[in-house]
């Protein structure tokens, strides 16, 4: 029997951040010696206390159905640490509790877009963000941004892409939104509050809906992070996105939220109800625990982060034909490799892309890198530093043998 799939599946990619994770996976089940710097994830379990609130909460009966949009004990630590960070105060029917941060995404993509539409996502992007897009029925609008300015958004291809624009505001009645994210999956890049500002101006002149992907909040270094909210003078519509995954080191336990407008919560609840009842129970109570409890380990993980953001940086920036800026904020690096591409392998293949470069440099010196292509970012590789200083040290030097080979 020949089987039809519908026109949805051959219209999203599958994510290649999970297939280059599982391929990983596969050489280490052979017994190889991988260094994974692809991984998206902290390297550190989950906190001993949230890990004590989640079996407490099994022991407790914590193992049936929620309310459909999250438990209002989590809605209200989620107010609480929301009130806390930004001086906001949100109402409980303001959020959303979902299974993960890309779940709420993905629904409040499906809530707000539909075909016809256009949003605006700026490259590199994070690869579920078109997909998101595509998901709901509109098309992605892609926007170019500034390496040298932590990937800023390029405000006069902005002003190229929306058309019409007069002071940026446009005749195009089909862009109904914008996502962003600060700080960013590839890039690590973290925005002046100025870059904000102008994005939520310009929302606000064009009235679109600003989705803000606050997942890696708590891992800003250099400076203090801000909120989209509390830069929100103009009153621009947003929505915002955050994660107990990184933060907390909770990847596995599938809990992230979302605020906005209540009727956008309204809307997005109705479709997460009928897609997967609610969040996962359990989760829900550890992340109680998490916002709530002792913010030390966070503190301690974040530090630990950091003294891996220079022994990474100063691995690649000593790397003949490789250039690195500092990321201001996640676990990544995002070094344009483009001074190796068109290079000849040992084997007489040239490399035409960082698909290809990744591939050589997993296949020559087992090293699981991130091709940027793969983000909109031709040139580039992701290597996330979310693994120990010496595993860092151990994996670039490995690159550093492979890309010596190339002719
Ligand atoms: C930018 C960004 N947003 C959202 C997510 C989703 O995280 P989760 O669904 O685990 O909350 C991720 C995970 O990699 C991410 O990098």
């Amino acid at each position: 029997m020949s089987i039809s799939l519908s026109r949805l599946v051959d219209k999203i990619k599958p994510s290649f951040t999970l297939q280059m994770t599982a391929r990983a996976a596969a050489l280490r089940a052979k017994g190889i010696d991988v260094i994974n710097f692809g991984v998206g994830e902290p390297d550190f379990n989950t906190p001993a206390h949230i890990i004590e609130a989640g079996k407490k909460a099994m022991d407790d009966g914590y193992t049936k159905y929620t309310p459909g949009s999250g438990m209002l004990e989590l809605k209200e630590a989620i107010q609480t640490k929301v009130k806390n960070d930004t001086g906001v105060l949100y109402d409980t029917n303001q959020v959303i509790v979902s299974n993960g941060g890309k779940q709420s995404l993905s629904i409040a993509c499906q809530a707000l877009f539909e075909e016809g539409d256009k949003v605006v996502i700026f490259s590199p992007y994070w690869v579920s963000f078109p997909e998101f897009v595509r998901l709901s029925g509109a098309e992605p609008l892609l926007v170019d941004t500034v390496a040298s300015k932590q990937f800023e958004p390029d405000f006069d291809d902005l002003h190229t892409k929306i058309v019409g624009g007069y002071d940026f505001k446009t005749t195009d009645r089909s862009i109904k939104g914008v996502i962003i994210n600060s700080p960013s999956n590839p890039t690590g890049g973290v925005w002046s509050d100025e870059a904000i500002i102008k994005m939520l101006e310009i929302s606000k002149a064009n009235n679109w809906v600003v989705i803000s992907d606050e997942t890696y909040e708590e891992l800003v270094y250099d400076r203090k992070f801000t909120a989209i909210d509390t830069l929100n003078n103009v009153g621009a519509e947003v929505l915002t996105i955050r994660s107990m995954s990184k933060t907390y080191a909770m990847t596995g336990w599938r809990i992230g939220y979302a605020i906005a407008n209540e009727i956008i919560v309204k809307a997005m609840s109705k479709i997460q109800g009928q897609t997967t009842s609610c969040p996962n129970a359990i989760g829900q109570k550890a992340s109680v625990a998490a916002l709530l409890g002792n913010q030390q380990p966070i503190l301690d993980m974040k530090n630990k982060f950091q003294e891996r953001r220079q022994v990474m940086f100063d691995a690649l920036n000593s790397l003949d034909g490789v250039t690195c800026d500092m990321p201001g904020g996640a676990f990544y690096m995002f070094p344009d490799f483009s001074a190796h591409l068109n290079k000849e392998t040992k084997d007489g293949k040239i490399l035409r892309d960082t698909f290809d470069l990744s591939d050589y440099i997993l296949d020559t010196a087992s090293v699981v890198t991130i091709a940027g292509d793969g983000f909109g970012a031709k040139g580039y590789l992701r290597l996330s530093f979310a693994t120990s200083s010496e595993i860092i040290k151990n994996g670039i030097k490995r690159i550093e043998e492979s890309l010596k080979e190339l002719k």
